[in-house]
C-alpha cells in the first residue's frame, strides 16, 4: 500500500479579502506549486472542501478549482460537511494515494463566507442545525457553543477566566503566524471585557467570520522525494458522525470525536501521550478544552488547562502543544478551508518550516476538524515527520513570509 504523504502546502490569505473563492484558491495554489512541475502533471483527482454556495451562489466547486488549477479531465468534487468539509477532503485524498488509485491528489479548500457579512454566516452557518429541531428556534453557531459552555463551567472547576486563557494563548501563538486573522497578542481583560455574543460566550471566545483558502498535495513518499520538497505523512485518519441535534448528545463528551481519534490513533500506531503538538476546532474556547478530554490528552474536566504549559498542567495531562497556528480562534476559521489550514500548520511544525513558532523536535502532530455543533461530523488526522521513500527523506523548508 503507497504511504500517503504531505508534500507542499499553500494558502491564500485568511480574513476580510476583496478576492471571490476562485482567486482565494488560485493564490493558495500558486504558493503551493511554486517551483514544482505544473498541478497537471502531478494531480490526478481534486476535493474541494466548501460550507456553503449561500455565500457565492456557487456549487460545482470541485469542477470550478479543477478548471483554475488547469486540470481537465479528472475526477473532482465539492465534499461538505459544515466545518469539516476541508479535512474530508483530506481524508478522501488520502484513501484514493493509499489505495494506489492516483498517486497525486489535490486536496483544497475555499470559503468566501465575509460575502453576506456577519449575518449572511450565521444563516449560512445554521443550515448545519437541524432543521425540524433547532433552525427554527433560531439559535446561532454561537448560542448552540454557549449550552455547551454553560454545562463544561456547571460540570468542572473551569471558570470563564481559563477560557479566556485559551484565547489569549491563541491569539499569542497567532501573532507568531504570518497567514493569521489575527496578528495581536492579548490579554484576559481583553477578553473578558469583549462584548457577549452568547453567555458565557464573549466576542473573543468565537472564532471570527474570515475568507480563505488552502491547496495540499497528497501523494507518495517517492514522488515527494523525486520533487526534492520536505514531506510528512499521513498515518492515521479517523472520522466519526455523531447526531445533528445538539439536544441528542452529552454536551460534555465529545464522543464522535473520541471515536474518531480512537481509529486515527490504533492506524497510525500511536497513543495521545506521542503527540507532539495539536491542532483541535478551537471554534470557540470551550471546544479546545473539551476536545483535549476527548482525544485523550487530558483527563475529564480538565481540558481547560490547555493554555497552560505542559508542566503547569494537572496529572495525567500530556505534554501537547495546542494550535501553535492561533488556532480558529485567532489564525482564522474560513469554513471550508479550515482542515487543510490546519495540515498547513502541522506540515510546517513537522518541516521545520514554522519560524518562530516551530516547536523544536515535534514529530507527531494530531488534527482534529468538526463539522456541525460540536461532532455532528468529525475527522482526525494523524501526521508524522520523516516521510521515508526507499531511496531517503525528503528534506529542505519552504517559509512563509507575508
Ligand atoms: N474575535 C476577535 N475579534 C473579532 C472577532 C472575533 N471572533 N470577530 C470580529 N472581531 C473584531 C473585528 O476584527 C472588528 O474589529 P475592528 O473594528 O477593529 O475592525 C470588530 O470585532 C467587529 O467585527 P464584526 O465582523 O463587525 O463583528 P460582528 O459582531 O459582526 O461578529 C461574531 C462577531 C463573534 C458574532 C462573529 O465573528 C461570529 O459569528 N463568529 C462565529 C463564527 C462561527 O460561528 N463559525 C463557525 C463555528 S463552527
Amino acid at each position: 500500500m503507497p504511504q500517503p504523504v504531505i508534500a507542499t502546502v499553500g494558502a491564500s490569505p485568511i480574513g476580510r479579502t476583496d478576492l471571490p473563492g476562485r482567486d482565494l484558491f488560485s493564490v493558495a495554489l500558486a504558493e503551493a506549486f511554486e517551483g514544482l512541475p505544473d498541478p497537471v502533471d502531478l494531480v490526478g483527482a481534486v476535493y474541494v472542501g466548501n460550507q456553503s454556495e449561500t455565500y457565492e451562489h456557487q456549487i460545482m466547486q470541485g469542477t470550478l478549482m479543477a478548471e483554475w488549477a488547469g486540470v481537465g479531465m479528472v475526477p473532482a468534487e465539492r465534499v461538505e460537511g459544515c466545518a469539516a468539509a476541508g479535512a474530508l477532503a483530506l481524508r478522501h485524498a488520502v484513501k484514493d494515494v493509499r489505495n494506489g488509485e492516483h498517486d497525486g491528489v489535490l486536496a483544497c479548500g475555499v470559503e468566501k463566507m465575509t460575502a453576506g457579512g456577519t449575518g449572511g454566516a450565521t444563516d449560512a452557518l445554521s443550515a448545519a442545525f437541524d432543521r425540524a429541531i433547532e433552525q427554527r428556534s433560531g439559535v446561532t453557531a454561537p448560542s448552540q457553543y454557549a449550552l455547551l459552555a454553560s454545562r463544561y463551567l456547571h460540570e468542572t472547576e473551569a471558570t470563564e477566566a481559563d477560557l479566556a486563557e485559551i484565547a489569549v494563548k491563541n491569539h499569542t501563538n497567532a501573532a507568531a503566524n504570518p497567514r493569521a486573522q489575527f496578528s495581536e497578542a492579548i490579554d484576559a481583560e481583553t477578553v473578558l471585557d469583549s462584548p457577549t455574543v452568547a453567555p458565557p460566550l464573549k466576542l473573543y471566545d468565537c472564532a471570527p467570520v474570515g475568507d480563505g483558502a488552502a491547496a495540499v498535495l497528497v501523494t507518495t513518499a517517492e514522488i515527494a522525494a523525486d520533487l526534492g520538497v520536505p514531506a510528512v505523512s499521513v498515518d492515521g485518519v479517523g472520522a466519526a458522525a455523531n447526531n445533528v441535534a445538539v439536544a441528542e448528545r452529552d454536551m460534555t463528551h465529545i464522543e464522535g470525536a473520541a471515536a474518531a481519534a480512537e481509529t486515527a490513533y490504533a492506524e497510525a500506531g500511536l497513543a495521545p501521550e506521542d503527540i507532539d503538538i495539536a491542532e483541535v476546532h478551537d471554534a470557540f474556547t470551550v471546544c479546545e478544552a473539551l476536545l483535549s478530554e476527548a482525544v485523550g490528552f487530558a483527563p475529564e474536566g480538565l481540558g481547560y488547562q490547555s493554555h497552560l504549559s505542559p508542566e503547569a498542567r494537572d496529572d495525567g495531562w500530556t505534554d501537547v502543544e495546542l494550535s501553535t497556528s492561533g488556532g480558529l480562534k485567532a489564525r482564522g476559521h474560513p469554513i471550508g478551508a479550515t482542515g487543510l489550514l490546519q495540515a498547513i500548520e502541522a506540515y510546517e511544525q513537522l518541516t521545520g518550516a514554522a519560524g518562530g513558532r516551530a516547536l523544536d523536535g515535534a514529530e507527531h502532530a494530531l488534527l482534529l476538524n468538526e463539522g456541525g455543533v460540536a461532532d455532528a461530523v468529525t475527522v482526525v488526522h494523524i501526521l508524522s515527520a520523516g516521510a521515508e521513500p526507499d531511496s531517503g527523506v525528503a528534506t529542505g523548508t519552504k517559509e512563509v513570509t507575508r
